[in-house]
Order: C-alpha cells, then sequence, then structure tokens
C-alpha cells in the first residue's frame, strides 16, 4: 500500500500547495505517495453547514463542534487503522524519531485546527494526538500539516536519492549539522577553511564533527545535554570554542 496524508481542514485549496513541487511534488506525481485534502465542512448537518459554535464559559473566538469533526474523521477510510493527529501549538513537539515512525507507517490522517481551538471531546472520543511544530503560533494547522508530510515524504523509499539522505545522520546522531562550502574559493575576502582543500578525508571529518559540536553547543544546549553517550568528546580531545556563542 502506498503512503498516503489524508488532511481534515476547512481550506482544502490550501493542499497540495508546496507539496506540490520540487521533491515531494515529483514523488507525488510519480505515484510515491498520496495525498487527500477533505473539507470539515462537507460533513456539517445543519443548513448553514456550520462547523463551530462559541466556546462553552464564554471567551473569544470560536471552537470546532465536536459531532461535525467526529463525522469527518469517521469518513475517512480505514481511519482506526492509521495514526489520528492533530496540528496545535499545545501538542508534543515533532522529532525526527516521531516523522520516521510516520514515514514508516500507513501515513496518517491529520486534523487541521482553526478558530480558538477544537471540542476536547472529539480530541478525547477519537484518540487524536496533538502535535506541534514549535513555539509560536499560526492561525491555523495547515503549515504545519505540510511541514509535518514534507518531512515525511522525504523518508519514503525512493523519494531522494541517497546522497541526499545521508546528510539525515547528522541530525539523527542529535547534531546540527557543519557548514558548507562551494566555489568560489574566495567570497569578498573570506576564503574556504584550508583542512576542506586539502584532501586528507579523515582531517575533513574531524573538522566537521569539531564544528557540528561546537554549533550545537552554542545553540541548543538542550539537543547537545542529549546526545548520545558515543557522540561525546573525549576528555582532552582538542575542543575548539564556538564562534556563534552570542546566538542565544
Ligand atoms: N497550529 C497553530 N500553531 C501551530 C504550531 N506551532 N504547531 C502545530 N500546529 C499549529
Amino acid at each position: 500500500m502506498t503512503w498516503r496524508a489524508t488532511v481534515l481542514t476547512l481550506f482544502p485549496e490550501m493542499f497540495p500547495g508546496p507539496l506540490g513541487v520540487s521533491l515531494a511534488g515529483r514523488a507525488l506525481a510519480s505515484g510515491l505517495w498520496g495525498l487527500e485534502a477533505r473539507d470539515i465542512r462537507d460533513s456539517a448537518t445543519d443548513r448553514h453547514r456550520s462547523v463551530d459554535d462559541t466556546p462553552a464559559g464564554g471567551g473569544p473566538g470560536m471552537v470546532l463542534r465536536a459531532d461535525v469533526l467526529a463525522a469527518a474523521i469517521d469518513a475517512v477510510d480505514a481511519a482506526a487503522d492509521r495514526p489520528r493527529l492533530v496540528m496545535s501549538p499545545r501538542g508534543r513537539p515533532l522529532t525526527q524519531s516521531r516523522v520516521a515512525e510516520l514515514a514508516a507507517g500507513p501515513g496518517p490522517l491529520i486534523v487541521c485546527g482553526r478558530f480558538e481551538g477544537i471540542d476536547q471531546r472529539v480530541i478525547d472520543a477519537r484518540g487524536l494526538e496533538e502535535v506541534s511544530i514549535g513555539d509560536y503560533v499560526l492561525s491555523g494547522g495547515e503549515i504545519a500539516a505540510m511541514a509535518l508530510i514534507d518531512a515525511c515524504v522525504r523518508l519514503l523509499p525512493g523519494v531522494m536519492g541517497k546522497l541526499e539522505s545521508s546528510t539525515d545522520e547528522s541530525f539523527s546522531a542529535g547534531l546540527l549539522e557543519y557548514p558548507q562550502y562551494t566555489r568560489p574559493q574566495t567570497f569578498e575576502g573570506r576564503p574556504i577553511p584550508e583542512v576542506l582543500l586539502s584532501g586528507d578525508h579523515g582531517k575533513v571529518a574531524a573538522w566537521r564533527l569539531g564544528e557540528a559540536e561546537a554549533l550545537t553547543e552554542a545553540r541548543r544546549p538542550d539537543l547537545w545535554a542529549a546526545r548520545p553517550a558515543q557522540t561525546i568528546r573525549a576528555k582532552g580531545e582538542s575542543q575548539k570554542t564556538p564562534k556563534n556563542k552570542t546566538d542565544g
């Protein structure tokens, strides 16, 4: 069975959007994965096709109705056998390991929130997993869903060449990527680091690891503290001062 994402949204016209071009788009066109965007409003039952209402207990904005969203979920084929996600800033932060799990399965059903939120009872009753793509608030879940789908699609067999996929390993090892350079050899007075032109693969690899470690320590103390034991530098090994100490 082909990996497939089913998106429940009030704005199906947003899809495929950026997923229709470049790597994901070419793979979509060649049938390596499938995308289905369904309009939640099609599951409304009243004359006005209303999908939302005012929050119980008062407060601003509108809340997506449990009955309408549940009907939309239940209308999706094999919904019960697929991961059921809802994009939300209050979800668990998305990680590369969760992305890899989702890419290895049949493909998720993804609910995109809008308004002030979704009635909690449908989240509970349909076992929706709340997923966040970062600590900032988007105006809806669609762009977050696209980010999640893109991250999964590039891991599907046949989507990416071997060359590109090798770059994942550095992130999977819990380090940020080392800096890259290409021609010209000097740009505005800045030369390419000499070691990269040395032809010594061992030295190049050691330099890259040092850069990746320094960058990770400076920018992502959370990743640095959580890095796997085997990547922890041996004591007394030479270490560069991170150039990016001021990066916050
Ligand atoms: N919807 C709005 N903001 C979001 C975020 N940061 N992550 C996932 N879904 C969202």
